[in-house]
């Protein structure tokens, strides 16, 4: 079987990424996946450097012990800390996902732009290296998301307590006059509906997911490994956790999906 049909592979500290696979599929739907919940160790955004590569580490093996030809991080966590580290120690492709502060600093008016997301991708390296290069003229009002992930993994999204946390979180935020809200945090996107409620039509809201669908296409064609089957393609979450919050955020999809409680 050609190398093209393997797996494209994901992992997340849980849900949120399904976000960018979401994104994904849309652009590349004939795509075999395999997406790796690492719930059991959510959230990674409190933890350290070491302990993001090491949970990065264990879950690149898992994947590529299913002969995934390209990895994507689908993690704004990882991505900041562990990519650098993966990328020198692997030798199959990886697609990283970082804030995209270069698009909203070059967009804003106000010259005020806001980023939610973990404190272990504000505090990063290479979120200060990205900030520094792209944002030196722009006011960048960073707030760390404590408590959202969490809520959105023990499938208590739709409260009163998360509600209150991003009113808490986004009002200083409108204060400062931002025009841009950077969501640096795949597991965000599943906010969206209630964040514009909170902060109306005059600020806009940038994810990243479609520009790392597009990228992923292009590093699939420069390397051929594009599946051509004509077919849509096999869709398998591992999970390492219950299920329920997993399959209520993929229960949309008019196709089908095969999700697994695994150890991991
Ligand atoms: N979904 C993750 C991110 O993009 C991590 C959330 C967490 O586990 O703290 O940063």
């Amino acid at each position: 079987m050609s190398k093209a049909n393997n797996f494209i592979g994901f992992f997340d500290s849980g849900v949120g990424g399904t976000s960018i696979w979401k994104e994904m599929i849309q652009i590349l739907p004939n795509e075999n996946t395999l997406y790796l919940a690492d719930s059991a160790n959510a959230p990674y955004g409190k933890k350290s450097k070491d302990e993001i590569i090491a949970l990065s580490e264990k879950n690149t093996e898992l994947l590529l012990n299913k002969n995934s030809k390209l990895i994507v991080v689908a993690c704004n966590t990882a991505t900041t800390n562990a990519i650098a580290h993966l990328r020198a120690k692997y030798q199959v492709p990886f697609i990283g996902i970082e804030p995209a502060i270069k698009p909203a600093a070059l967009q804003t008016k106000t010259n005020k732009v806001g980023i939610l997301a973990t404190q272990g991708t504000l505090t990063s390296a290479l979120f200060a290296k990205t900030s520094g290069e792209f944002a030196k003229d722009v006011k960048v009002v960073e707030q760390v998301g404590k408590g959202l992930v969490e809520l959105i993994e023990s499938g208590n999204m739709d409260t009163r307590k998360m509600e209150d946390l991003l009113i808490g979180y986004l009002n200083p935020m409108l204060t400062e006059n931002i025009d841009y809200l950077i969501l640096g945090c795949t597991h965000y996107p599943y906010l969206i509906p209630k964040i514009k409620k909170i902060i109306g039509q005059e600020v806009s809201i940038i994810d990243s997911g479609y520009a790392v669908s597009k990228q992923i296409k292009n590093i699939l064609q420069q390397k051929n490994l594009l599946n051509t089957q004509s077919k849509r393609g096999t869709y398998r979450f591992y999970i390492n956790t219950e299920t329920s919050v997993l399959t209520n955020l993929l229960n949309e999809l008019a196709f089908d999906v095969k999700i697994e409680k695994k150890v991991f």
